[in-house]
């Protein structure tokens, strides 16, 4: 069967090249006779898979060097408890924006460990647009935000101008555009859209920040850990994190993370573009807030039936035409494109042309 076009929110699309690549070398890495898979993570060859993978990661991100990079398990999820654990620890009280349901999950993490100030929220307006920031504490252990709202289509394209230090959830955002690591203390990743398969969540954290971890955490939620044990304490999930390198040997061969903003903004564009100007779909985030990722959309149909029946018969022809993972989150309906790295300019153009088509025949 030909590959499709898989606009899923994650895990998400990997650049064919990669998959070729991996398959080239499932039976045999490197002449060690042995699938990555297969190997042990104490040996050179996996070491060297995993240094490597660091270093790419580095250069294409723009790490600076007083930053420690972990590759973890436990997913972006686990980051919500484990960001409070370590951090939370001074005066107990940070600064959360709720933007949408992962930035609402990671609040209800940290409220387990201490007093959570809410200095905007978008509730109010199904979070179609970021809020502004009301009384935000200067001595907050830190201000926590969700970079890009992979459900909801938001997207902070400023870095939020606060005193307290800055945590973000970058996980649908990571490496579609250039992104300023050294104004924030941790900044943290699921791997499964931009980055690799799931697996893996790559934690970024500055390295003076780290004085304020407490004595006594369990093992593997210290970041302190992993740290001193370069993210080998434990079995890593090897072969997630070969294939991040790999993914990342890919981004820096097409020429970096500028080449990809260049290809993610043309993207952006064409869809946002044709849903501004359509008659029969629309985009219902604000403007300058849109996410250059993740793109719900919804028709202008206004009986709530006929619209669900409608969004489900655009899902079910989308994937006959070879259009995969057109749904919205199962939380707001609707549909949403995610347009991830792995995921042309042509691929979009190829859904423009499909929604253009649809809605000639429905509108
Ligand atoms: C922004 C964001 N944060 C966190 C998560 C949760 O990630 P995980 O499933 O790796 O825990 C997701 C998953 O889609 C996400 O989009």
């Amino acid at each position: 069967m030909a590959r499709v076009l898989n606009f899923s929110a994650g895990p998400s699309a990997l650049p064919e090249a990669v998959l070729k690549k991996a398959a080239e070398e499932m039976l045999d890495w490197g002449g060690t006779g042995q699938s990555v898979m297969e190997m042990s993570h104490r040996s050179k060859a996996y070491e060297s898979i995993i240094k490597k993978t660091e270093e790419l990661f580095r250069q294409a991100l723009k790490v600076p060097e007083d930053y420690h990079v972990l590759f973890l398990q436990g997913g972006a999820s686990l980051q919500f408890h484990t960001i409070p654990l370590n951090f939370l620890t001074k005066t107990k009280k940070a600064d959360y924006i709720q933007t949408g349901a992962w930035s609402q999950k990671a609040v209800e993490e940290a409220q387990r460990l201490g007093d959570i100030n809410i200095v905007g929220s978008s509730k109010d307006k199904k979070w179609s647009y970021l809020p502004p920031i009301a009384n935000a504490n200067p001595d907050a252990d830190y201000f926590y935000y969700c970079y890009n709202n992979t459900i909801e289509g938001t997207q902070f394209h400023q870095v939020p101008q606060v005193k307290a230090p800055l945590i973000t959830d970058i996980s649908s955002g990571i490496l579609s555009q250039p992104f300023d690591v050294s104004k924030h203390a941790v900044v943290f990743a699921g791997a499964q859209k931009n980055l690799g398969p799931a697996g893996v969540t790559i934690v970024m954290i500055k390295k003076d920040f780290t004085d304020r971890i407490p004595e006594g955490l369990p093992a593997m939620l210290n970041y302190k850990t992993h740290i001193d044990n370069a993210s080998l304490f434990n079995t890593p999930p090897c072969y997630s994190i070969y294939i991040v390198g790999l993914v990342l040997q890919h981004i820096q061969d097409l020429g970096g993370t500028d080449v990809l903003f260049e290809a993610n903004r043309q993207k952006a564009k064409l869809l946002y573009d044709f849903l501004d100007n359509s008659k029969y779909f629309y985009s219902p985030v604000e403007k300058k807030d849109r996410s250059l990722m993740n793109v719900p959309f919804l028709t202008r149909v206004a009986d709530p039936e006929a619209s669900e029946a409608v969004n489900k018969k655009f899902v079910k022809e989308a994937e006959a035409a070879g259009l995969v993972n057109l749904a919205g989150h199962r939380s707001v309906g609707g549909m949403r494109a995610s347009i991830y790295n792995a995921i042309t300019v042509d691929g979009v153009k190829k859904l423009v042309d499909f929604l253009k088509d649809f809605e000639k025949k429905n509108a």
